[in-house]
């Protein structure tokens, strides 16, 4: 059984133990009443991180023995500590109603961390967005957090996600409709920096905040902008000068000294990491994995989507596939990236991970005999 085996039952700490900054203590006054323990955060990822990925990241870069915002207004400049803060759920999609407890935490997941795990909804119907958000609470979600930048088609058809981005004031009164069904609980904005450009950036940062936002995150690429390579911190900088609530930013953080650096290029108060923790889950503390943890962490991923999802081989290896597309901890891929991802094969799949990490036993047992 691989050494994340525990996760699917209750988590290293088990359920709730009420760790150190863990939702277990609720609203943290000295961080904005936001439950973060460091300031960087997981991104948002649909078909990622969804527990089973979330989970070993959160696993991997617990909170160190000193772990403790700073005094006063959370972890300022110069007094952070380099671990996962905080991570959230894959988009959850509200349509016209409130979605049942019992999906929301599946999505949670049953596994409690010290860091938070916010649960992220989508849609655009007020009434129900805002329902689904209580019951997200009383499932046992920390903080709530409203996507604004999902770029989908369907997204933009019932104006949700990005499609909100083209009108401020409908995002307001959307963010306005949850956190007036929540009073008291955290409930977070993210954004793109704009639809078609960012001329309206500072608009929908206020209006995040006029709609009682607790912390917007800027993601600094507008729709159309996609997923491109080059991108403007400077538009996270721009966020940050038009609102008084914290600003967390988000787009091409790729090593993890790119974390502080843009904490301090942009006066950003939390950093957000989507792909760079695909391609290394140990970004937010900044140690170099050795090739054998690099290939034991996929292998216990794979491990993990068996016994949680029952997932055959050749989904649990496509999944696989997904990270390793973006994959550098420990160069354990080498240099032909491509010959992983033409691999067909999913049990040669795992034996060359193995072969690479000098895993001599199989990481999860479920595979070997898989
Ligand atoms: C595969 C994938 C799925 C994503 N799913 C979501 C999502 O569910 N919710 C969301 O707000 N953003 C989502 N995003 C956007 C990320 O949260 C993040 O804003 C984006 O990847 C930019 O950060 P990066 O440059 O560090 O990757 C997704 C991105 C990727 C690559």
């Amino acid at each position: 059984m691989g050494k994340w085996a525990s996760l699917s039952a209750a988590g290293p700490g088990g359920l709730n133990r009420g760790y150190p900054g863990s939702p277990m203590e609720g609203p943290n006054p000295k961080n904005h009443g936001l439950p973060f323990t460091s300031p960087w955060l997981l991104a948002p990822m649909e078909g990622i991180t969804e527990p089973s990925f979330r989970d070993l990241v959160l696993t991997e870069n617990p909170p160190r023995a000193e772990a403790a915002p700073g005094p006063g207004t959370g972890p300022a400049p110069g007094t952070e500590r380099p671990w996962l803060g905080g991570a959230f759920t894959e988009f959850v999609r509200v349509v016209t109603d409130p979605l049942p407890a019992w999906k929301l935490r599946e999505h949670l997941g049953p596994a409690r961390f010290p860091a938070p795990v916010g649960l992220q909804l989508m849609g655009s119907d007020l009434s129900a967005l805002a329902a689904t958000a209580l019951r997200a609470r009383d499932a046992g979600a920390p903080l709530v957090d409203l996507n604004f930048g999902c770029p989908a088609k369907g997204a933009i058809a019932d104006c949700s996600g990005s499609g909100m981005l083209r009108d401020p004031a409908r995002l307001e009164r959307t963010v306005r409709a949850v956190t007036e069904a929540l009073p008291g609980f955290p409930v977070t904005a993210k954004i793109r920096a704009g639809f078609a450009d960012d001329s309206r950036l500072e608009d929908l940062a206020r209006a995040a905040e006029a709609g009682g936002a607790w912390m917007l995150t800027v993601h600094c690429r507008t729709r159309v902008e996609a997923y491109c390579e080059e991108v403007d911190w400077g538009r996270i900088a721009r966020a940050v000068a038009a609102v008084r609530i914290p600003v967390c930013g988000n787009g091409s953080v790729r090593v993890h000294a790119d974390l502080e650096r843009m904490r301090r290029e942009t006066g950003a108060r939390y950093a957000m990491v989507g792909r760079g923790a695909l391609a290394d889950p140990w970004i937010f503390g900044g140690r170099a994995p050795t090739r054998r943890e690099a290939a034991e962490f996929l292998l216990g991923y794979a491990g993990v989507l068996r016994e949680r999802h029952g997932a055959r081989l050749s989904g649990t290896a496509a999944r696989v596939k997904q990270l390793l597309r973006y994959w550098t901890a420990a160069d354990l891929l080498g240099p032909d990236r491509a010959s992983w991802l033409r691999e067909e094969d999913p049990e040669r799949l795992f034996v060359r991970l193995r072969a690479a990490g000098g895993v001599v036993s199989p990481a999860d047992s479920s595979l070997a005999s898989a």
